[in-house]
């Protein structure tokens, strides 16, 4: 399974699931984003809404879109987002940049499919989508102006090889703008469940995610989405509404966790397992210099700094200010993107 694995170093939920449905290992497209129907909970403004000036996750999206189009290098129109799920980024920066071309690459045949139907849906003509795998990108060398990733240069089962394969297709002097998980956890360790509705099943997910090593240890039960399987599944969603939220999972005690998964278990058609490598922006910006990359920057990012203008406005109620929000999070998006911080990354070839 993992070199790292030693007994003594699996969750008392780990032992039970290798017990129970022996997961069979994967890649992190494979095992989870092939299956679901929407990534984000179809929540995703500019890609499954429309943007709404009253929502504060929404002037957070306004801003990161307006950074990673400010990055796209003067004169240029070939812009690639590695990972687009949906099609976030890829759908709101073709957009932001009606004279550019974006492509997004993702390896689930599946995202790819729903990030096409969501661009023409948004009548987005000048964003496309491929399958493809980060670390063996279908694109030429030196042929992409800027190339943008939000959360998932660390879905890659080999980060290092995909950021090689970043540094080969872009240009001397093209730009990689990266939105990672920055890896700080609430507690040294975090365990969390997620119950969804798959495409034609349903999924039962345990992630376990530990500080140091700074890791993710995900298991994806998947289930028929019938009868008594259905009942069961339902009734665990509903005893684990009330538990608090992280990661937009639900952190749960192991022992909830092991009661799920024993009633689940029996009904199991798959199970697999991924392990990912979490990092913090410094790690990941010396990783892109050792990578190929000339510069490699830390910043602040310019979402944090929109929500906190926004509540800011709000408190004051500053309610004609939050209503024309838009203009006030592209400006942030602009210049936060300058500015020191440990938020995002910024690399240049
Ligand atoms: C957490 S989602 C992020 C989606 C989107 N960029 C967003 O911010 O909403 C991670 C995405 O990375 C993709 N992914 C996983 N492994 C990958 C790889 N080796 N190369 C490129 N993308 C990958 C997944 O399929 C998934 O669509």
């Amino acid at each position: 399974m993992s070199d790292t694995d030693t007994p003594g170093d699996l969750t008392l939920t780990e032992r039970r699931w290798r017990e129970l449905a022996p997961p069979e290992a994967t890649a992190s497209a494979g095992g989870l984003y092939e299956r679901v129907r929407l990534w984000s909970s179809g929540n995703l403004p500019g890609v499954d809404t429309t943007y709404d000036p009253r929502q504060e996750h929404h002037w957070h999206y306004a801003a990161l879109i307006e950074d990673f189009a400010s990055w796209l290098p003067e004169g240029g129109a070939s812009v690639l987002d590695l990972g687009p799920g949906d099609g976030w980024p890829s759908i709101p920066l073709a957009r932001a940049l009606p004279e550019a071309r974006v492509l997004g690459v993702d390896p689930s045949p599946r995202r790819v499919a729903v990030s096409r139907a969501n661009a023409g849906r948004h009548g987005v003509t000048n964003a496309s989508f491929v399958a493809g795998d980060g670390a063996a990108l279908p694109v030429g060398d030196a042929s992409v102006d800027l190339a943008v990733a939000s959360h998932a240069l660390e879905e890659c089962a080999d980060p290092e090889a995909a950021m090689r394969e970043l540094a080969r297709v872009l240009r001397p002097g093209g730009v990689l703008r990266v939105q990672s998980q920055v890896w700080a956890l609430p507690a040294e360790e975090l365990e969390t469940v997620t119950l969804t509705e798959g495409v034609d099943c349903l999924l039962f997910t345990y992630a376990r995610r530990t500080q140091e090593p700074a890791r993710e240890r995900r298991y994806v039960l998947v289930l028929p989405s019938d009868g008594s399987v259905a009942e069961a599944h339902r009734d665990a969603l509903v005893e684990t509404a009330s538990a608090p939220r992280a990661y937009g999972e639900t952190s749960v005690e192991g022992l909830t966790a092991v009661a799920i998964l024993e009633r689940l278990a029996p009904y199991a058609t798959a199970s697999s397992f991924v392990e990912l490598r979490r990092w913090t922006p410094d790690w990941l910006a010396d990783a892109l210099l050792e990578a190929g990359f000339r510069e490699a920057t830390t910043t602040a990012h310019p979402g944090d700094a929109a929500r906190l203008a926004g509540r800011g406005a709000l408190r004051a109620s500053e309610v004609a200010a939050v209503a024309s929000f838009e203009a006030v999070t592209r400006d942030l998006g602009r210049r936060v993107s300058r500015e020191a911080g440990a938020g995002m990354v910024v690399a240049v070839r």
